[in-house]
């Protein structure tokens, strides 16, 4: 594996040796290494194998900066079923069944080495069984969390997350019970209110019942899927000036890319920054571009070298490599350098044809592919070409429910089509493969990993052939660009728009970038929502009240103000897709819409796992 360095990973220093004085707010937050970057908590996505990724692109000082979050627990059915701690928690290869710290060796979950600093997460109402579940993680992780801000319908049914908001007196309890029992620190993560007054209110309260740190989403329980919207950094910033000065306060919302981390301490004045969706399109968000310029791990802009971004192939080989190495504990497969134009061209006989499988031979120095397809077994010990025997399908059926059951495999293909969105309608060969890749398939996710590989040659060819063609005008954009600090002036858009955002983040297919929505009243233009009969009814209401107002005019004035106000009248009631739902809506809206492609939607639509019980984001 020449380009993962995991000695280095693996030298991440234990946050929290032995046993351990408890510790609580910024005594404690400085005791694990003052973090400044953290990977939200994300149900089946900020597993073990994502987090390690995440943490695998930074340095050993930086990597100290890092935190991260498991996903959301349900602590009721954490505390009651093994089952389900094993299925979601997986500190050693054995059984979750005791309090006690296991004194067998470290497996994923917490794991002193190559899991720390780390925050479980938890959903809960019940006080006494969120100190049970929480009890159970205790020894293997640095706090644990209480989520405040799930907006999803099944929060809604389950009463918890941001539906505890008007049940302050559980909220109390639930914190103040982990404060006075559990061995370590209880923090909090919870979602902005309608006022500046009341967030603070609702904060110090948070404070005053014993969580150590507070994450604040700068978004209202409404805002969510096509209404997400922007996220609020003054009422953060707000917090910030109000609240005791030694809080330790995460902000969470906002961030797209790398470059909008210092704006977001800057501007709200918290500790650290909290990423979720834009640490899902690109794993190394926290990472600064590697010193070596060489290196083939990042593209660089020929047109304007101040833009770049880790390459995509890289990052899924990485990926793959961590699921080889770390979940399966098997040698990842011999790869080749990530290929660059500059390298030599391949022997007569050894290209390969884009959309193929096997194409992982089409790098510098090819495998073959027998090779490649021995290197390919993965856990079920069959590679897609084989034909199973029925006996052998009957193995293999119980091993994938095995994996089914791994946090780590089970996300893999969610992660994946977040990844890949970039290429993915564009390459359409590599969506399908990557829709029927069923988790703990792992020859199927080399397979597209070989298709991905293939895609990336064809785009850097095609760029560096462009290139060569029009050589001396490149040199003259490059000194332009350099002269307009990055920013070409071609045409003027609305810099709030998220077309700004776009044109700000875009970068080839085959390079990491964050994924930008339309804002609410974009999306709404657009047609990608509709509001609700409520919401509509609170639209027509103020629109009535305003009689005096031109009418027509108001129909036609749809802003980002008016959408949101009646979205707040109707309570945020409309149901979204949510957990696994909403990254399967993502995935199909990067789909083709027009007709002759929407059977692909609906085929992809059915490949994707159904969501579980408990996805709530
Ligand atoms: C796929 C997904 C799963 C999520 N799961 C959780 C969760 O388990 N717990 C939680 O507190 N928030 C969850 N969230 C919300 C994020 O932690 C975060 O608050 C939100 O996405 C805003 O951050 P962002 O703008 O960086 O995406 C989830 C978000 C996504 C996209």
């Amino acid at each position: 594996m020449a380009e993962v360095d995991f000695d280095q990973a693996q030298a991440i220093p234990a946050a929290n040796p032995a046993k351990r004085v408890k510790l609580t707010g910024r005594a404690f937050y400085e005791s694990i290494g003052s973090p400044k970057m953290i990977v939200a908590p994300m149900v089946d996505r900020s597993e073990f194998a994502w987090r390690f990724l995440t943490r695998s692109y930074l340095d050993e000082q930086k990597n100290k900066e890092l935190l991260a979050y498991t996903p959301m627990l349900h602590a009721r059915l954490f505390q009651e079923q093994p089952k389900f701690r094993d299925a979601h928690f997986q500190p050693t290869k054995e059984s979750l069944t005791s309090k006690e710290k296991s004194q067998v060796q470290p497996y994923l979950d917490g794991n002193p080495q190559i899991d720390r600093p780390l925050i479980v997460q938890f959903c809960a109402n019940k006080p006494d069984e969120f100190l049970e579940a929480a009890e159970y993680v205790a020894p293997y992780c640095d706090a644990v969390d209480l989520n405040l801000g799930c907006p999803q319908g099944i929060a809604k049914s389950g009463h918890y997350g941001a539906f505890l908001q008007e049940d302050r007196d559980t909220i109390h309890k639930l914190i103040r019970k982990l404060r006075d029992d559990l061995d370590v620190p209880v923090t909090a993560k919870f979602r902005i209110l309608e006022t500046k007054e009341k967030t603070l209110d609702y904060a110090k309260m948070i404070l005053d019942a014993g969580a150590s740190i507070i994450t604040v989403h700068g978004r209202e329980r409404h805002q969510k899927g096509h209404k997400t919207g922007v996220a609020d950094w003054q009422m953060i910033r707000y917090l910030r000036e109000n609240l005791p000065s030694d809080t330790v306060l995460f902000a969470n919302g906002n961030i797209l890319n790398a470059s909008d981390i210092e704006p977001c301490l800057e501007a709200t004045g918290a500790d650290g920054v909290m990423s979720a969706e834009g640490n899902l399109s690109d794993p190394t968000i926290f990472a600064k571009p590697p010193e070596d310029e060489t290196s083939r791990d990042y593209w660089r802009d020929p047109r304007n070298p101040a833009v770049g971004g880790y390459r995509i192939d890289g990052v899924f080989r990485r990926y793959m490599d961590i699921i080889h190495r770390y979940v399966l504990e098997q040698d990842p497969p011999q790869r080749s350098p990530l290929y660059l134009p500059s390298d030599k061209v391949p022997e007569a006989g050894h290209d390969t044809v884009v959309g193929e499988a096997d194409t992982g031979t089409a790098m510098a120095e090819p495998v073959t592919g027998t090779k490649r397809s021995n290197d390919m077994i993965g856990m079920n010990g069959d590679t897609a070409k084989q034909k199973s025997s029925k006996k052998q399908k009957t193995k293999r059926d119980k091993k994938d429910m095995t994996a089914v059951h791994n946090p780590n495999l089970k996300s893999m293909q969610g992660h994946l089509f977040q990844l890949l969105r970039p290429m993915l309608s564009s390459h359409t060969h590599i969506r399908d493969a990557l829709a029927r890749s069923r988790a703990g398939d792992i020859a199927a996710f080399e397979n597209v990993l070989s298709m991905v590989e293939a895609a990336v040659k064809q785009g850097l060819d095609e760029e560096n052939a462009e290139l060569q063609a029009i050589m001396p005008t490149v040199k003259q954009d490059a000194d332009e660009l350099s002269s307009t600090n990055g920013h070409s002036h071609q045409h003027q858009v609305d810099e709030q728009s998220s077309e700004a955002a776009r044109e700000r983040c875009k970068r080839p297919f085959w390079v990491c970038q964050p994924h930008v929505r339309p804002l609410p009243d974009e999306a709404l233009k657009l047609g990608a929502m509709q509001l609700s009969k409520k919401e509509k009814e609170a639209l027509a209401q103020r629109e009535a009240a305003d009689s005096g107002v031109d009418v027509q005019k108001l129909k036609n004035y749809r802003t980002q103000e008016i959408v949101t106000d009646a979205l707040k009248q109707a309570g945020g009631i409309a149901e979204e897709e949510i957990g696994l739902n909403k990254s399967q809506a993502r995935v199909a809206e990067t789909l083709p819409t027009d007709e002759k492609d929407k059977s692909h939607l609906r085929h992809v639509d059915n490949e994707l796992p159904k969501e579980e019980a408990l996805t709530c984001g």
